[in-house]
């Protein structure tokens, strides 16, 4: 399973780089509003730090024809890069267009069996369903994740479903349990995920065992 941070802040993105799980990154309008730096500055420090990882940078262009351009311009920033496009019908075409050229493309805010069907069908490399927002609107995000990658399997797409909006620990089990192929989550779920209390105590009885044991000696 691929792990992707969602995250635009370089900075922790390199600091989460060392713990050798990160896969890449997802970048859409949002974070980087939050981030207030030049995207280009963004995607080189990303690189800096991940040269491997892969890059999902979204467009913000709106117009079918422009959304086409920028695709282009963010699939040539380096040579990891996914385009991020928002599904709706008039990118159908252009998101179409893009896959014939072998660019890598990455639909964003699906919410449906249906939108995920159609985007399969095209040949996308992920399907990125947004579940906590899904769960924010009363539906469970984590069930229609499951119905997409069943219908992925069914029928052998090759696209990938991508777990995103992902808000809590439980939803990064659920999406595991479901056979997702990938997540992205923000750096903050990420530190959820390794602690344990129970972990934790353990260590502190072992060290707590060791120091009252006879062998200090032995180990230093
Ligand atoms: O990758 C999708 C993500 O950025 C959206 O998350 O929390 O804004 O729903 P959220």
């Amino acid at each position: 399973m691929k792990i992707f941070l969602d995250s635009a802040d370089y900075k922790k993105i390199a600091e989460y780089a060392q713990t050798g799980l990160i896969d890449g990154v997802t970048i859409n309008p949002s974070l980087l509003k939050a981030q207030q730096e030049s995207p280009l500055k963004i995607v080189r420090e990303i690189v800096r730090v991940l040269p491997e990882a892969e890059i999902n940078l979204q467009v913000t262009e709106h117009e079918p024809h422009k959304v086409y351009e920028q695709a282009r311009v963010i699939a040539r920033l380096t040579d990891t890069m996914v385009v991020k496009i928002p599904c709706c019908a008039q990118y159908l075409p252009v998101i179409a267009q893009l896959i014939q050229e072998d660019i890598p493309v990455n639909v964003t805010l699906v919410f449906s069996l249906s939108q995920a069907l159609e985007v399969a069908k095209l040949g996308v490399n992920y399907i990125s369903v947004f579940i906590g927002r899904l769960f924010d609107n009363g539906i469970d995000g984590l069930e229609i994740a499951s119905s997409v990658q069943e219908m992925l399997d069914t029928y052998s797409y090759e696209s990938e479903l991508l777990v995103a909006s992902i808000r809590t620990k439980e939803q990064v089990e659920g999406s595991i349990l479901l056979g997702a192929d990938a997540i992205t989550m923000p750096p903050e779920v990420f530190n959820e995920l390794v602690d344990h209390p129970l972990s934790q105590a353990g260590i502190e009885k072992f060290s707590e065992d060791w120091q009252q044991g006879p062998h200090n000696d032995l180990l230093g």
